[in-house]
């Protein structure tokens, strides 16, 4: 079955280079059989055989121990794993061969975390969306050597929401979490348990990771991002959750997805085959005001939204990713991925659903952050692999905030690529894009957005507490090749009459 999905995926794949071909041979230019080779586009849409029953990942809630902590422990390793029929798959995982479990804990907890390294080099664990201390965040200045445990603790301060973890080793994010090491953690609270919404993980709460890879003819993941790439490896097939043509058993009439766009630099536009409207209820930080129907939900590198889906008994139905909208030129964007779609999950609906509860009307408060009380607006330019014209450079801390105070950013694209927008440390609220307003669905609480060309972005953070002149927090592009190359800063949370200090020794991440 992968054979005949493989050949028809190449046929496919030759049908369109020989298409692209002819446009770009009557428009002339040298060298466009090489820019072909690398940017032809991918569409996998009815080419995917759903044989394979998606992975959940296993939820780890830890040990408390006598003082009430959460206590997890993660293992990084080496494994192999079986995605594609034929030779498994070298990969790196937590716990296990290849991505790893997921946390959970609540709102007011303690927890700790046992990071442990067995990777053959040095790596970090981040806690992406999480507020917590700069010096448990496990950005490129908590490296973790090889053999080495490292044991950040935090009280969890935010509402409930779908977070994640990765890697975040300066210079090799982008590899480490191709190889497999990333998991969600998953933050719970009482405003959310009180809400009737699905949420028996793994039968009507379903985690999605969802990545782009690529394999060698060994079923090996090949991470030449090619000549021509200035965003690195963009697959062309998509795993969830680690599953290679997945499809999910449904037994309830609506279902809860949380999904997260895993990849490293690829764009998805998801939607349904049959175009169904589906419910937003959750943007990277938390839970909405209120649901939004929508039929397309376009996320980038690092991005998660939770939504609801509704079933009717015995049908089947293709989670998609439709061509997304770059905003950009016709080259960028095909050399982006902009023209590619894939078939990416396949529903199957039980012949009986459980009934569901009607969606509430009103789901969490998200009070608006007190702009007129801004202190400072930063401005933000993002160009190829720089932001503010510099790369990022470890031992730099290139600004500071201050406790109790309100700032804006004004974050730009000034070139044709694709970037988005990472902050550690808060959740922020996007203000505006381009001279709109954000569309309801991205009002909420977000760590992630992203910045198109021609569309400068203002979001509004309040800091509040963590101060550490000498320990920074990153905000960078979540495409992890720009990431790696340096589109990144590091700022510090500074206390009344602080001063901005320097990364201590033996924080620099060698
Ligand atoms: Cu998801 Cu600074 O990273
Ligand atoms: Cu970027």
């Amino acid at each position: 079955m992968t054979t005949s999905t493989d050949r028809r995926m190449r046929r496919r794949r030759l049908l369109k280079l020989s298409l692209a071909g002819a446009g770009i041979a009557a428009a002339g230019g040298a060298g466009f059989g090489t820019y072909l080779f690398t940017s032809a586009t991918v569409d996998t849409v009815g080419a995917v055989d759903f044989t394979n029953p998606l992975r959940i990942p296993e939820v780890e809630t830890g040990q408390v121990d006598g003082t009430g902590t959460r206590i997890f422990d993660l293992h990084m390793a080496p494994g192999e794993s079986r995605i594609k029929s034929g030779s498994s798959t070298r990969t790196w995982g937590f716990n296990g061969d290849h991505l790893g479990p997921t946390l959970r804990a609540r709102r007011g907890e303690t927890v700790r975390v046992n990071v442990r390294n067995s990777l053959p080099e040095t790596s970090s664990v981040h806690w992406h969306g999480m507020h917590l201390p700069a010096v448990m965040d496990g950005g490129p200045h908590q490296s973790v050597d090889p053999i080495d445990t490292w044991t950040p603790e935090w009280t969890i301060d935010q509402p409930a929401a779908t977070l994640w973890y990765h890697p975040h080793p300066h210079g090799a994010t982008a590899r480490h979490v191709y190889r497999g090491l990333s998991g969600l953690f998953i933050l719970d609270d009482d405003e959310g348990d009180n809400l009737d919404l699905p949420g028996e993980y793994g039968v009507d709460d379903i985690p999605l990771i969802v990545q782009d890879r690529r394999f060698d003819g060994d079923n090996q993941l090949d991470e030449d991002p090619g000549m021509l790439s200035s965003v690195g490896v963009l697959g062309d097939e998509v795993l969830v959750n680690g599953t290679h043509g997945p499809y999910l058993d449904v037994t309830t009439g609506r279902v809860r997805l949380r999904l997260l766009n895993g990849s490293g630099a690829r764009v998805f536009n998801f939607g349904f085959a049959d175009d169904r409207p589906f419910v937003v209820i959750g943007s990277d930080g938390g839970l909405l005001p209120e649901p939004h129907s929508l039929r397309r939900m376009q996320l980038s590198p690092g991005e998660r939204v939770e939504l609801l889906v509704d079933f009717i008994p015995g049908e089947k139905v293709v989670l998609r990713s439709y061509p997304p909208n770059l905003h950009t030129d016709f080259f960028e964007s095909r050399s982006h991925g902009g023209d590619d779609s894939f078939d990416i999950l396949e529903f199957r609906a039980a012949d009986t659903l459980t009934e569901v509860a009607p969606i509430p009307d009103e789901l969490i408060p998200v009070p608006a952050i007190d702009v007129e009380s801004a202190v400072t607006t930063r401005q933000f330019q993002m160009a190829g692999f720089s932001l503010n014209r510099q790369t990022m450079d470890m031992n730099r801390i290139d600004f500071g905030v201050r406790k109790d105070t309100v700032e804006i950013w004004e974050i730009e694209n000034q070139d044709a690529s694709v970037h988005n927008f990472h902050v550690h440390d808060v959740q922020f609220q996007v203000l505006s894009i381009g001279d709109r307003p954000p569309p309801p669905h991205e009002a909420g609480w977000k760590d992630t957005v992203q910045v198109h060309h021609g569309s400068p972005v203002r979001i509004a953070l309040q800091f509040k507490d963590f101060t550490d002149p000498n320990m920074p927090y990153m905000c960078h592009c979540h495409i992890l090749y720009h990431e790696d190359q340096g589109l990144m800063a590091q700022f510090v949370v500074l206390d009344e009459g602080e001063d901005i200090g320097s990364v201590p020794d033996g924080h620099d991440g060698h």
